[in-house]
Formats: structure tokens, sequence, C-alpha cells
């Protein structure tokens, strides 16, 4: 039976963790806090907590789950944390998880936010990944760690999924702004995708980066102008563009070519697909 460390079992490595035990690995999944351990307890697979930038914690927790591992998955999130919560979570984590349990394979869920592209073009893995602050040298940082040991960095678009939701929650909450003209341009994908992306990484990625993104790029403006049409809403109104929202003012459209070239496809190909077919989306996100 195939194994998989899953660090980080939250919104993504839930949904990751399942999909991985219902295909017939043995999952451990890690969360930070007990209490985020405790909730999982009615899962079929086991989670623990373990503090992955803490060493001494990952070394215990890969002695009492013993190896081999075949992958382990880092989708822990350093949450609202600054560049010091950057740098433990995600850098001294992955060198953590790489150094006690030496899977076969490190996958690591970057962000396309390191794309500081602002012109709207097509950007692919190929493509320049020069973000202008801090927190983003610390993730291009542990890329090249991962990259370097033979892993898998998947970059991941802006995430939504049942109960999570930015544009849904700001849209319905009426705190939605059209910034400038509306013609940023905004990459997203569902959950389960990801999931589904990591699964196939695992199966089947060489080493190397791969962006997860749906097939459809969008123009913020076009995104809102549908919700109210398809809601019978008011368009939210124009204002400033805020250049220092946190995942930075970059407009570009990301490419998911070559993960496709693996054999996945989205299920959701674009953000109005899943918002018609998942009524839950929308009944999470009207709920608060
Ligand atoms: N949000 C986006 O749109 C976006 C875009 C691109 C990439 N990403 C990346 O995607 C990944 C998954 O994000 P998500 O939204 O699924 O995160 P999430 O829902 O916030 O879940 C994070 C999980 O990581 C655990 N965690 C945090 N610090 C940890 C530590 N030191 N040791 C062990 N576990 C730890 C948390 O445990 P507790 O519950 O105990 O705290 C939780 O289980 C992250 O790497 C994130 O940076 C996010």
């Amino acid at each position: 039976m195939p194994r998989v460390v899953i660090a980080g079992c939250g919104f993504v490595g839930l949904a990751t963790a399942r999909l991985f035990h219902s295909a017939g690995w043995d999952v451990v999944g890690l969360t930070h806090s007990p209490e985020s351990a405790a909730a999982l307890e009615e899962e079929a697979f086991s989670a623990v907590a373990c503090d992955i930038s803490n060493a001494d914690a990952v070394h215990a927790m890969a002695t009492r789950h013993a190896a081999p591992w075949d992958v382990v998955i880092h989708c822990a999130s350093s949450g609202r944390g600054g560049e010091d919560a950057y740098r433990a979570v995600y850098f001294e984590g992955a060198l953590n998880l790489l150094e006690a349990l030496a899977p076969r394979r490190l996958i690591f869920t970057s962000s396309t936010s390191v794309y500081a592209q602002a012109d709207g073009a097509i950007v692919t893995e190929d493509s320049a990944a020069e973000p202008p602050r801090e927190t983003g040298h610390i993730l291009r940082g542990t890329e090249e760690l991962v990259l370097a040991r033979d892993g898998i960095v998947a970059r991941l678009a802006g995430i939504y999924g049942p109960g999570r939701s930015v544009l849904l929650r700001k849209f319905f909450s009426g705190e939605a702004i059209i910034e400038g003209d509306g013609g940023r341009i905004v990459n997203q994908v569902h959950r389960d995708d990801i999931a589904r992306a990591l699964f196939v990484l695992a199966m089947r990625g060489d080493s190397g980066t791969f962006n997860v993104s749906d097939d459809t790029p969008m123009p913020q403006r076009e995104i809102y102008a549908w919700l109210a049409q398809r809601f019978a809403l008011p368009l939210p109104p124009s204002g400033q563009i805020d250049p220092h929202r946190k995942r930075g003012w970059t407009s570009k459209r990301v490419s998911n070519a070559k993960l496709r070239a693996l054999g996945w496809t989205p299920e959701f190909p674009s953000f109005f697909d899943a918002v018609e077919r998942q009524p839950e989306l929308v009944a999470l996100a009207r709920g608060g």
C-alpha cells in the first residue's frame, strides 16, 4: 500500500487526504494544533498534531510513523503570518519534512503569486517568477530547496470551494469593489481540482514545477458582472486599486497546459461552472 503524509490537513489538505485514502493509500495527516487534529478524529485516516517548523517534533513524528514514505505533500499554510511565519512554515517546514521523512517525492504547494507579471500576459512555468516582496522570496527559496531534492512544486492559483470563496463572500456581503477599470485578470482553482492535481502529480509527475489553475483566467469586472446578472444584484461599485493586497497587484493568465499534459483535467474549468453546479458554494457564501 503506498503511503503519504499530508502536512497541513486544512482546506486543501483534508480534501487531498480523503482522495488519497479513497484511492487505497495509507494516509497520515498533520495539523499544527491538537484541536485541529481532534476535529479529524472521525476521518478514515489518522491525523496527528505536529509542528513542521519544529525539527524535533517532526523527527519524533517520523519515529512513531516509521519510513518508508512514498510521498509527502507540504500544504501547510502560514495563515496571516508575515516573513517569520513564512520562513518557519514553508522553508523550515519543507526542510524538516525532507530530513526526517526522506520521502521518495515531496510535493510543495506554492502559489501563482510568485509571478509578478502585471501586463495580462500568459505565464507558464518557464516565465519569470520574481516576486517583489520578501514573503515571495521565501516561497521561491522553498521551491528551490524542494526542486534540488527531486521534488515537485505545485503553484496554486486562488483557492475556492465550499465554504471558501473570497469573491463570493465579498460579492454577497456588499464589500466587493471593482478595482480601477476591473481589468485585472483573476486566476482561480477549485479545491477538489487541486486535490486531483496533487494525486496526478504524486502518481505521474517528474520533479519540476506545475501551475495548478483552472482553464479560465477572467477579468475581475467580468466575474462581478456575471454574478450581478446571475443573482439579480447590483454591480459592485468601482474603487481604488489596492497595491498592498496580500497576493500583490498582478494581472496575468496562468497556463495549466503542463499539468493538463499529465492527464489532469479540471472538473470545474471555470469559476462560473462551479457556481452553477455546486449550489452549496453560493449557499455557504451567502450564509456568512
Ligand atoms: N489561499 C489561497 O488562495 C492560496 C493560493 C495559493 C497557494 N496557497 C497555499 O495552499 C496551501 C493550502 O492552503 P489552505 O488554504 O488549504 O490552508 P488552511 O486551510 O489554512 O490549512 C492550513 C493547514 O496547515 C496546518 N498548519 C499550519 N501551520 C502548521 C505547522 N507549523 N505545522 C503543521 N501544520 C500546520 C493547519 O493546522 P491548524 O488548523 O492546526 O492550524 C491547517 O491544517 C498553503 O500552502 C497555502 O499557502 C493558498
